[in-house]
């Protein structure tokens, strides 16, 4: 299974859901990953963690679909795109089973950018990929999400039923090279993670 982690908008929490989501992941089966990301994020958050993942850092579509097509299916490919638009991004997203976009609702700049995202998806000539918005970095007292549902609403992507709220210790674990699975996590936060994997495992 591929989840690919993507926005073409920057600091929306690629990164973030990416690193805490395969740490849920890897308490099923084998996960590596796949960091895209020009600030490669990913590639230094697992070297200060002690290298628990294989990250893959592949630099051209030729190599991300010989790394696509060498990977077996027991695996999890987990991919962290950059905040912009690029071929190889958009490789990325054409052979990802599911593709996670997280918006911070209340920002608008995040849900305007989203129209843009949108605008490119509708481009990609994609068959079986299932693309899934991520409400992230919410306010813990939100509760209502109709009007951001309506804000965003549109054909090609469900909006997740779960949501990553607003907390510290979503950045605190990663920049300790943790997660929030680990001995200084929180159950709250750990919680949110399971769910989203268990609803992207379930939408299959
Ligand atoms: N749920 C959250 N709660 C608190 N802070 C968050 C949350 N999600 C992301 N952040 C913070 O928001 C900032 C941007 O997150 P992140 O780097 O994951 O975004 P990104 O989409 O990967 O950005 P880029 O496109 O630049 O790679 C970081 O400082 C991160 O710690
Ligand atoms: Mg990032």
């Amino acid at each position: 299974m591929i989840i690919t982690l993507a926005h073409t908008k920057g600091g929306v929490g690629k990164s973030t859901a990416a690193w805490h989501l395969a740490h849920a992941m890897k308490l099923l089966g084998k996960v590596e990953l796949v960091d895209m990301d020009f600030n490669q994020t990913l590639h230094y958050v697992n070297i200060m963690a002690g290298r628990p993942f294989t990250v893959h850092q592949p630099r051209t579509v030729a190599e991300l679909y010989e790394l696509i097509s060498r990977t077996t299916h027991d695996v999890t490919l987990i991919m962290d795109i950059g905040g912009f638009d690029s071929d190889l991004n958009r490789a990325a997203i054409r052979h990802s089973d599911h593709v996670v976009i997280p918006i911070t609702p209340d920002r608008v700049t995040e849900v305007l950018g989203f129209r843009t995202f949108d605008a490119i998806l509708s481009e990609l000539d994609t068959v079986d990929t299932k693309f899934h918005v991520l409400f992230n970095n919410v306010h813990t007292s939100t509760r209502n999400f109709d009007k951001f549902k309506k804000a965003i609403k549109g054909s090609r992507f469900t909006i997740l039923n779960s949501a990553i709220r607003s907390r510290k210790i979503y950045y605190s674990t990663m920049g300790n090279g943790e997660s929030v699975f680990s001995s200084i996590g929180n159950v709250t936060a750990q919680t949110e993670i399971l769910e989203l994997r268990d609803e992207l495992i379930k939408t299959r």
